[in-house]
């Protein structure tokens, strides 16, 4: 490793880092990271630029994204049933896409990894006790005591093992002929034919199946799609993880974080000067920005300057979560701008976090209406502008929990205390993510 690929590699630490915990023994920290630094890699750079192969033909428009999975993963969530779940759901929405799309589907979980959170206030108080925020299982504990709320270092190699036990389900999962398409579209058939959701859907399922039994008969075998691509993904919030998970690719000598596929960093920290924007220039990785409704397109220009100086395709992702009320104002001007620099982005949707709202109950949720609005006003923008709407970013799982109301089940905010089971923000349950898959794939079909 040269000295000055190393010292690029920690100049962020000399910057405004937001969102980091204040660790409760800097010597156990240093010790954790020595220690993740000498684990063996979670992915590899090849890897790496085979997905950002793919995200450049989403910048050029002949591939869309669907990156989704829960707001905040947990430790006792990386278990074989929930990550199948989770998996089983993106995979079912993913087939509904590409037929719809008529392009690829770039798969990325926000899985094996997805541990930290930036919070907007760094304490939390409950009946008068006060106690540091939750911040993530590779931080600390969700339950409100202060030995559960203690920022504990050791928890990042925990997150570390974690997110190597899910990716290697992901990749036996994708990999290993459970999931392939015959399968895939048989679970679709099987919502279609049995949920109240699904009966909605039974065209497009059907004509799903009839283009399947069309290949077969010009003797494509579907049967043969054994594996899938499956990319994994979380935001690198936790600089010093992430710093101890990057190392130097032996065959191109250049850096990569090799604790995911894709890194993105928040909307909390994207700031040009801040230590995550600097840390994450140096990585190879594919990487995203989030962009709140308060980006001007001078930001997004800069941030497209700042870390893809050399616009090479594929690398940047922005990621716009404006809120459906906001879409159709906030994201022209970006987008505009920045496609007269004429440097290759991919535009993602994230239709969750600006739609967030506290329920009379207290809950944290999210209208699944409001969801799909700001991915149909995603749409219309882009048609409008002649862009490509590259692909959406959403927090879900593929559990039945009643986090997000809305949808055909008819869920009320009423019926969020039954099973309202996230970490940090609302997820859609599984029939909701269907439900929104089947919805985008007939607007994609509208709009284009
Ligand atoms: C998130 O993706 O969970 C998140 C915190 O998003 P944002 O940075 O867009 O607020
Ligand atoms: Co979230």
């Amino acid at each position: 490793m040269s000295t000055s690929a190393t010292g690029d590699l920690d100049a962020w630490r000399d910057l405004p880092a937001l969102q980091q915990p204040d660790w409760d023994d800097p010597d156990e920290l240093r010790a954790v990271a020595a220690e993740l630094a000498a684990q063996p890699p979670l992915v590899f750079a090849g890897e790496c630029d085979q997905l950002k192969a793919q995200l450049a033909d989403v910048a050029r428009g002949e591939a869309f994204v669907l990156q989704g999975g829960d707001c905040a993963e947990t430790f006792t969530g990386a278990n074989a049933d929930a990550v199948k779940n989770k998996l089983k759901t993106l995979l079912q929405m993913a087939v509904v896409l590409t037929y719809a799309a008529t392009v690829p589907v770039v798969k990325i979980g926000r899985m094996a990894g997805q541990y930290a959170k930036p919070r907007s206030k760094p304490v939390e108080v409950r009946d008068g006790l006060e106690l540091p925020a939750y911040r993530g299982d590779a931080v600390n504990g969700l339950g409100f005591d202060a030995e559960s709320r203690r920022n504990d270092p050791h928890r990042l190699l925990k997150a570390y093992h974690c997110s190597a036990v899910t990716l290697n389900l992901c990749r036996a999962f994708t990999k290993g002929g459970y999931a392939d398409l015959r399968q895939v579209h048989a679970w679709n058939q099987d919502f279609v034919a049995h949920s109240k959701a699904g009966r909605r859907y039974e065209r497009l399922a059907g004509e799903i199946d009839r283009a399947l039994t069309f290949m077969k008969a010009c003797g494509v075998n579907p049967d043969e799609f054994h594996g899938v691509e499956f990319y994994s993904s979380h935001e690198a919030l936790l600089l010093e993880y992430e710093r101890a998970l990057t190392r130097i690719d032996s065959l191109s000598g250049l850096p990569y974080d090799v604790s995911a596929h894709f890194l993105w960093i928040g909307e909390r920290t994207r700031q040009l000067d801040g230590a995550h924007v600097e840390f994450l220039r140096h990585i190879r990785n594919p990487i995203g920005v989030k962009l709140g409704p308060g980006t001007s397109a001078d930001d997004a220009l800069a941030l497209m300057k700042r870390l893809n100086p050399e616009e090479e395709p594929g690398r940047l992702t922005f990621i716009t979560r404006m809120g459906a009320g906001r879409i159709r104002e906030a994201l022209p001007p970006l987008i505009e701008k920045v496609h007269q620099s004429g440097a290759p982005v991919a535009w993602v949707c994230d239709p969750m976090h600006g739609n967030t709202f506290e329920a009379p109950s207290g809950h944290k949720t999210r209208r699944l209406d409001d969801v799909l609005d700001e991915v149909a006003g995603f749409f219309e923008v882009h048609r409008a502008l002649g862009t490509h709407p590259g692909g959406i970013h959403i927090e879900f799982t593929g559990d039945d929990v009643t986090e997000c109301v809305g949808g055909a089940e008819g869920l009320a905010e009423d019926d969020l205390h039954q099973r309202y089971e996230t970490a940090c923000d609302p997820r859609l349950n599984r029939g909701q993510s269907l439900d929104l898959a089947f919805l985008v794939a007939e607007l994609y079909r509208k709009s284009s």
